[in-house]
């Protein structure tokens, strides 16, 4: 039997990173057998994309040639990880997908979603998360939290409004695919964001074994 796609999504100090961990640690205790990405990377091509995308440089990078670096590097991840992973029956657990280019390609950066829903047509054919865990938190909170930790990256330096419309965009997407997408406040204490996580998981996988 295929595989299920999980992901992780986001704006910046939202807790992923904590979150990723505590669901890796809920698909081993319920016995899945599953594999840890992350996107832009994943494979060693598009682990060096990742690399372009985000470090900073003097010249003004293209909106239209980021958003293409994404999907390179997202085509070169699904035939190289996902996709073998799935069609073995392994779960995929990813954090970030399409979401986030929506989010802040589209939301941040104002590139159209026709386009974005175009390139994700013709690299993802039909392949798309059957469960994703949006992580929401205020964005002066995440900003706060992101920006005590490392130096910024060329993402990170944005200003508080690009992440206002990064989230914004996420919370649309959410709206718009309810079932698929489920928000999670992660303006609560650890204990009962991770109480959200294991319910939403929950009811998937009782979903799941019900079809
Ligand atoms: P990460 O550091 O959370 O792994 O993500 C790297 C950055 O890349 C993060 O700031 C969000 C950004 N990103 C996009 O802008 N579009 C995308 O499609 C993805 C996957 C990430």
């Amino acid at each position: 039997m295929r595989g299920k796609f999980i992901t992780l999504e986001g704006t910046e100090g939202v807790g992923k990173t904590t979150n990723m961990a505590f669901i890796q640690q809920w698909l081993t205790d319920q016995c899945i057998d599953f594999v840890t990405t992350r996107e832009p990377g994943g494979t060693p091509l598009a682990e060096d994309i990742r690399h372009l995308l985000l470090t900073h440089r003097d010249e003004a990078v293209d909106e239209t040639a980021e958003l293409l670096l994404m999907f390179a590097a997202r085509s070169q991840h699904i035939a190289q990880v996902i996709e073998p992973a799935l069609a073995a029956g392994k779960w995929v657990l990813c954090d970030r997908f399409t979401d986030a280019t929506y989010a802040y390609q589209g939301g941040g950066r104002g590139q159209s979603t026709e386009h974005i829903a175009q390139l994700e047509q013709l690299v993802q054919g039909d392949l798309r998360p059957d469960l994703t865990l949006l992580l929401d938190l205020p964005v002066d909170v995440g900003l706060q939290r992101a920006r005590k930790r490392s130096d910024p990256d060329r993402f990170e330096a944005e200003r508080q409004q690009f992440f206002t419309r990064v989230r914004d965009a996420y919370l649309e997407r959410a709206r718009q695919q309810p079932k698929r997408c489920q928000v999670v406040d992660a303006s609560l204490p650890l204990e009962q964001v991770q109480g959200q996580i294991d319910t939403a998981l929950q009811q998937f996988i009782a979903e799941a074994n019900h079809d």
